[in-house]
C-alpha cells in the first residue's frame, strides 16, 4: 500500500498538483505541514494580541472599527488554519495544547511590543506586508486545505496592510510629532518583519524538504529579499527612513542590499525571552480558560442536537 501510495504521491507532486486530505502522504509530509499550518495558525492567534490592546484606545471612531475588524480577521484566519491542520489527523484542542504548553511556535515578531498608536501603522504595513509576501506562493502548496486557505486570507491581508500603509501616511504627514512617532515604530518593527521570512536559507533544515515537496516555493532569503526591495520604494513614497544603514541599492544585483539582521536575538525571541514572550503567552493561556464554558456548552449542545437527532 506504501509503495502504491508513495508512487501516487510522487506522480502529485512531479505534476504540480493537490494532495488531498485523503490522499496517501509520506508520514514526514503529513508531520512537517501539521507543524507549520498549525504554527501559522497560532501566529494569527497571538498576533491579535499587539493589536487588541490598541482598540480601546484608538484615535477615531474610524480607526476603532477598522482594527477591530482586523483583529476578527486574525481570529478568523487562526480559524481556517486549524481547519487545515486538522484534517491532516491531530485534533484541534490537542494543536491547541501544544501551543499552550509551549511545545509549538508562533511568530517571533509577535513577541514585540506595541507602544505606540503608530505601531498600528508598522504593523499593518509590516508585519502584514511580510505575512502577504510570505503568503502569496503559499497560495499555490502541494496541500490542498493549506492553498485553499492561503487564498482567502491574502485577500484579507492585503486590506490589513493597506490601512497600516494609510495610518502611517496619515501620521507622516501630520505634526512632527506625529511623524517622529510614525518613524519610531518603523524603526522598532523593520528588522524583527524581515525575520518573520525565517533564519537565512544556510540555517533553515526545513527548506530543502519543503521545496521539494512544492509547499515553500521561495526560499527565506528569497522572500525577504522581494519584500525589502519592495518596501524602500514605499518608505520613500512614505516620507519615512528604514533603520539601516547598510540599504543600498546594487545594479549587479538588482537588488537592495541589506545589514546583517540579528540571529542570535531572533533564536533568543523564539527560545522564550523576547521583550513579550510571557505575557503573550499568559494572556493566551487566560483566554483559553475564560473561553472553557463556551467550550462545554457547545460540547454539551452537540450532545443534546446527537440524541435529539438519535432518538
Ligand atoms: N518565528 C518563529 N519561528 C520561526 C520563524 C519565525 N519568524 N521562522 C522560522 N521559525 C522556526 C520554524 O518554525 C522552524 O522551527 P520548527 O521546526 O520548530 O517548526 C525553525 O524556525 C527553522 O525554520 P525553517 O526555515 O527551517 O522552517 P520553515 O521551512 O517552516 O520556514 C516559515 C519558516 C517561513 C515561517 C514557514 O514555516 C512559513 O512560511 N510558515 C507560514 C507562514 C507563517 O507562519 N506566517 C506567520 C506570520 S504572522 C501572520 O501571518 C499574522 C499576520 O496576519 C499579521
Amino acid at each position: 500500500e506504501d509503495l502504491a501510495g508513495q508512487a501516487n504521491f510522487d506522480r502529485i507532486i512531479s505534476e504540480d498538483s493537490r494532495i488531498e486530505p485523503r490522499d496517501w502522504m509520506p508520514a514526514a509530509y503529513r508531520k512537517s505541514l501539521t507543524r507549520q499550518v498549525s504554527q501559522h495558525a497560532h501566529s494569527e492567534i497571538i498576533g491579535m494580541q499587539p493589536e487588541a490592546n490598541w482598540i480601546t484606545r484608538a484615535p477615531s471612531l474610524k480607526r476603532k472599527a477598522i482594527l477591530m475588524a482586523k483583529v476578527q480577521d486574525e481570529a478568523g484566519h487562526g480559524l481556517y488554519l486549524y481547519s487545515a491542520a486538522e484534517t491532516l489527523g491531530t485534533r484541534r484542542d490537542e494543536l491547541n495544547n501544544q501551543l499552550l504548553e509551549g511545545r509549538a511556535k508562533y511568530s517571533s515578531i509577535f513577541n514585540y511590543p506595541a507602544r505606540t498608536w503608530a505601531d498600528m501603522g508598522a504593523i499593518g504595513w509590516l508585519v502584514d506586508g511580510a505575512a502577504i509576501a510570505n503568503q502569496v506562493p503559499l497560495c499555490r502548496a502541494s496541500y490542498g486545505p493549506y492553498g485553499r486557505a492561503m487564498v482567502r486570507i491574502c485577500k484579507e491581508e492585503s486590506f490589513h496592510q493597506r490601512q497600516g500603509w494609510e495610518i502611517l501616511y496619515e501620521l507622516s504627514n501630520g505634526t512632527p510629532e506625529q511623524k517622529k512617532m510614525a518613524q519610531d515604530a518603523v524603526n522598532r518593527m523593520y528588522a524583527p518583519a524581515l525575520q518573520m521570512f525565517g533564519p537565512p536559507d544556510s540555517d533553515s533544515p526545513h527548506s530543502q524538504q519543503s521545496m521539494k515537496w512544492n509547499v515553500k516555493r521561495f526560499s527565506n532569503d528569497e522572500l525577504r529579499q522581494r519584500f525589502v526591495d519592495m518596501i524602500v520604494v514605499q518608505a520613500e513614497a512614505l516620507g519615512l527612513t528604514l533603520p539601516d544603514p547598510d540599504l543600498k541599492w546594487n545594479e549587479e544585483r538588482g537588488h537592495y542590499d541589506y545589514g546583517q539582521l540579528d540571529w542570535e536575538e531572533f533564536s533568543s525571541v523564539i527560545a522564550g525571552n523576547g521583550p513579550c514572550n510571557t505575557q503573550r503567552m499568559q494572556r493566551r493561556r487566560t483566554a483559553h480558560e475564560e473561553g472553557a464554558w463556551v467550550r462545554e456548552a457547545a460540547a454539551a449542545y452537540a450532545a443534546k442536537t446527537a440524541a435529539a437527532a438519535a432518538a
